[in-house]
């Protein structure tokens, strides 16, 4: 039967949850025509009821306790923008059972924990939306699970995390050291007090096991992607990447070769002319590859207030229609394949190496020995400078397989004429 209102609970009103309210008051006409029935926020759980708030709201909708929301037989959708794993996974997993549908914005939930919740969707025969988990505003999920459902994805890689991709923006543009922007990213709000889960990779991580799941069939974990940050990124590598043509960027990545899934979250140089190559500031950007629609890119702003909650009040919208249509549980799961997780060592590359070596004859043949008894074959190699008796080498290699640059990287370090090895930077050229 057609409802007249939906309730919804809300779980957190901090900076997404704030911008779902705005969202649902400042279009609540248009929304209401979209579903034929009205969308109400009915409770609302916060930690602190004496906190100040930027928007007003009716105290009366405020609650501290999860089992208001989840045990009203009233709500029909319950919204989860709380942050962190716990308590957000009892309270889904509670609510879930209490037949609520789910929307939620949580990464780390989804990333660690999707399968267990989404089967318990499934048992009970709920739906559970997560647009938001990923890339803020630009609609990826919803593509992936269904417009580009008819394909078979190669790859998916993107520009998930705005902080760290603000972080070498600066770096590149005004040529300020990774500190210094950071610190400017934390003045602006884009970056937390403790940046650590961005500039380390891990919100990214979590992005690309999220995505890799659903473009792969295959159930990725967080704990599954290989993961290095960028705080290891200086000024001279981002300088000699702009010199060959490239720029420096956090990619997250997953590939599907038939032969198992390499998932990584990592620093890399791309070409110039690579779509994500423009993607700057907090801005996001997700590129896809299926074999029958060939490449497509998502742009936008992969967090904020207003373009998440978009993402948020987006999937409310849809739950809603499934519910007037009598409907649910719709898309769910799409993880029904086993796949291989590949180690990073297994992975081919080429790579960038900037080295610090003693400046005298003979160096560069120790090194290019030391490379090519492991089968690195070099591709270019630039003397970069000459200070006193030591000097910069950098290496680009050709396609190589990251066991052997390991293991050649590590007998260059043995050598003596081998000060430091400075960087190694994976290089995505397609
Ligand atoms: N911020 C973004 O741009 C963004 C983008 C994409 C996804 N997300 C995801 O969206 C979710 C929410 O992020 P946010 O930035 O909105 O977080 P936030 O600003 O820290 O807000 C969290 C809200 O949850 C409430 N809360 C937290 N723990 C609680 C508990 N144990 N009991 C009751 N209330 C609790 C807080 O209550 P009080 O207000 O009383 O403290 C606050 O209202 C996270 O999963 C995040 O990863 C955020």
């Amino acid at each position: 039967m057609k409802k007249n209102v939906i309730n919804v609970g809300l779980l957190g009103l901090g900076t997404v949850g704030s911008g779902v309210v705005k969202i649902l008051l400042e279009h609540k006409d248009s929304i209401s025509r979209k579903i034929n029935a009205h969308l109400l926020i009915k409770s609302i759980l916060v930690r602190s009821f004496g906190k100040e708030r930027d928007l007003v709201i009716d105290r009366e909708l405020l609650v501290n306790e999860p089992i208001k929301i989840i045990n009203d037989p009233e709500i029909d959708i319950v919204v989860e923008v709380l942050g962190g794993v716990e308590p957000a996974r009892t309270i889904i997993l509670k609510a879930i059972e209490n037949g609520k549908h789910i929307v939620t914005a949580n990464k780390e939930l989804m990333a660690n924990y999707g399968k267990e919740i989404l089967e318990a969707a499934d048992q009970f025969g709920v739906d559970v939306y997560f647009e938001a988990s990923v890339g803020g505003g630009i609609p990826i999920i919803h593509p992936l699970k269904e417009s580009l459902a008819a394909n078979k994805i190669s790859k998916v890689m993107g520009i998930v995390n705005g902080t760290t991709n603000y972080i070498l923006t600066k770096m590149a543009e005004d040529g300020c050291s990774f500190e210094k922007a950071l610190k400017q990213a934390q003045a602006l709000g884009y970056a937390e007090k403790d940046p650590k889960a961005d500039i380390e990779g891990e919100d990214a991580a979590a992005k690309i096991a999220i995505l890799a799941s659903i473009a792969f069939n295959a159930r990725v974990t967080a704990k599954d992607v290989y993961t290095e940050g960028v705080s290891k990124i200086t000024f001279e590598d981002i300088t000699y990447a702009e010199e060959l043509d490239y720029v420096i960027k956090l990619i997250a990545l997953a590939k599907d070769d038939g032969n198992g899934i390499d998932v990584r979250v990592h620093p890399a140089m791309i070409p110039k002319t690579h779509p994500l190559a423009s993607v700057k500031d907090v801005y996001n950007a997700i590129f896809v590859e299926g074999d029958s629609v060939g490449e497509v890119m998502f742009f936008g702003k992969g967090a904020g207030s207003l373009p998440t909650a978009s993402s948020i009040v987006g999937d409310m919208i849809d739950i809603a229609r499934n519910l007037q249509q009598g409907r649910s549980g719709i898309i769910g799961c799409t993880c029904f394949e086993q796949k291989r997780i590949k180690s990073i060592n297994e992975i081919t590359s080429c790579y960038y190496l900037l080295m610090d070596v003693i400046d005298q004859p003979g160096v560069l043949a120790k090194i290019a020995k030391a490379f090519g008894d492991h089968k690195v074959s070099i591709n270019s190699v630039i003397q970069k400078q000459s200070r006193g008796i030591n000097a910069d080498l950098m290496f680009m290699t050709h396609q190589v397989c990251e066991s052997n640059l390991r293991d050649a990287i590590k007998e260059i370090k043995r050598l003596a004429v081998v000060n430091k090895i400075n960087n190694v930077i994976r290089v995505e050229t397609s």
